[in-house]
């Protein structure tokens, strides 16, 4: 059984997704804890009423950044990951800290990277004129939202979009992509070879919604 840890800054909607899915599918893996750096985010609510452990580790009580990494750091690591799933969390992590879990942590944004990485993916896009927007699913590395990609979602960005209604749209295949990007790395199905990922079976890697 694979060991996942989740964290979290928010809603955790992209969690609920992924214990779900793992619980359903009765994938070999099992979500053993949530951590947040959120006192009060929605996601802790739903772990808990599952009986998944959360832990919280507050950034504002930490001087800088080494710090509050090192000390997420430890909260994670005691609950021994095989994987470490970014799902909306919305710090920047430090090279040590991604060294750390390199190869199995994974990451979620909502764009189709490497366009709009940073904040305001969706107003960025419409303002851009983009007729498609979406997400991405990679391996984390150093440089902010880079990595291997493992799985693209994209959905079309109407006329009369808002980056409200654009969000929405995107959230719904996210919450497709990530637990089938969650699947994949815990059945050992992910390959990373010189920078790009591939399913060993050949699932595709992509979905286009309407
Ligand atoms: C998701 O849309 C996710 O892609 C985004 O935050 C949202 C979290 O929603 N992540 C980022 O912007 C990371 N840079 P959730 O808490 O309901 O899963």
């Amino acid at each position: 059984m694979k060991r996942i840890v989740i964290l979290v800054s928010g809603r955790g909607s992209n969690a609920q997704a992924i214990v779900q899915r793992c619980a359903a599918e009765a994938w070999p893996a099992q979500v053993v804890a949530v951590v947040g750096n959120r006192p009060g985010a929605a996601a802790f609510d739903f772990a808990a009423a599952q009986g998944i452990a959360t832990a919280l580790v507050d950034h504002t009580g930490f001087a800088g950044r080494e710090a509050f990494d090192a000390e997420l750091m430890r909260v994670v690591d005691a609950f021994a990951p095989d994987l470490v799933v970014l799902a909306g969390f919305m710090r920047i992590l430090g090279d040590a800290f991604v060294a750390h879990y390199a190869g199995r942590l994974l990451n979620i944004h909502p764009s189709l990277l490497p366009a709009f990485g940073g904040l305001h993916t969706h107003r960025r896009a419409i303002e851009a004129g983009c007729k498609l927007a979406g997400a991405t699913v990679h391996f984390v590395t150093p440089a902010l939202d880079h990595g291997p990609i493992v799985a693209q979602a994209a959905v079309p960005v109407r006329p009369d979009d808002t980056p409200e209604a654009l969000a929405g749209r995107v959230l719904a295949v996210e919450l497709v992509i990530y637990p089938l990007a969650v699947r994949w790395f815990v059945e050992g199905q992910l390959v990373l070879d010189g920078g790009v990922v591939r399913h060993r079976s050949g699932e595709a890697q992509w979905l286009l919604a309407g």
